[in-house]
């Protein structure tokens, strides 16, 4: 009888745990979802400011990225970009978020795409950012002198230089309501 009962929560645990499990997968491929345009359109005002050459972008950068995630910021849906060496001070990570950062900073391994479950049924995720060489330009290690200038006048305590190929730069995360609420019993 006893292992029968063991049987039985043993099963249940494995049900619940595919369930977690796919609910967390779908969780992901959302988010990777939403996050597509955001992405786009960011490299695309990078790309627009960098063909007027590399000071031009850093101003277009500053007037276009808040913008453009204020755009996808709808429905419920909050994303943003945000880094342990901020440039913007603005671009502070949520509460929920900082301890991945510190995980994805500590350990290398464990920089995979993550979603958790947040407060009021709503999910969160994030994603590493890691440097390009397309970056370098305006985070890397030498800076052109005027670039340089352009980025210390806008941005008096940037603390995002000095990074190399390669390096994790911040991540992308995500806030966003739960497309199913994970309960017992509902196959
Ligand atoms: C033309 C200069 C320029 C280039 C090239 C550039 N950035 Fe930035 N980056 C900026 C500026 C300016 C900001 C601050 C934007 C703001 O005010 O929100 C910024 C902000 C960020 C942030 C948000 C966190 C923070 O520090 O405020 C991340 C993450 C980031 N950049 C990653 C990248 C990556 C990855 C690349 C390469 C694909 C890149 N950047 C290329 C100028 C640049």
């Amino acid at each position: 009888m006893r292992n029968f009962v063991l049987l039985v929560v043993g099963l249940v645990s494995l049900t619940l745990l595919a369930h977690a499990e796919s609910a967390q997968q779908e969780n992901r491929e959302q988010a990777e979802t939403i996050l597509i345009p955001f992405k786009q359109d960011l490299q695309q005002a990078l790309r627009e400011g960098l063909s007027r050459g590399p000071v031009e972008a850093v101003s277009a950068c500053q007037l276009q990225a808040p913008k453009i995630a204020d755009g996808i910021s709808q429905d419920g849906i909050r994303v943003g970009r945000t880094s342990h060496r901020l440039r913007n001070p603005d671009n502070r990570s949520p509460k929920w978020a900082r301890p991945i950062l510190e995980e994805y900073l500590a350990e290398p391994s464990a920089r995979t795409p993550r979603s958790l479950a947040l407060a009021d049924g709503r999910v969160g995720y994030v994603e590493p950012i890691y440097m390009q060489s397309l970056c370098l330009t305006c985070h890397g290690e030498s800076l052109a002198t005027d670039v340089a200038d352009e980025i210390t006048r806008r941005y008096p305590q940037d603390q995002a230089i000095g990074f190399k190929l390669g390096e994790l730069r911040g991540i992308f995360w995500l806030e966003f309501p739960a497309a199913e609420e994970l309960s017992l019993g509902d196959g």
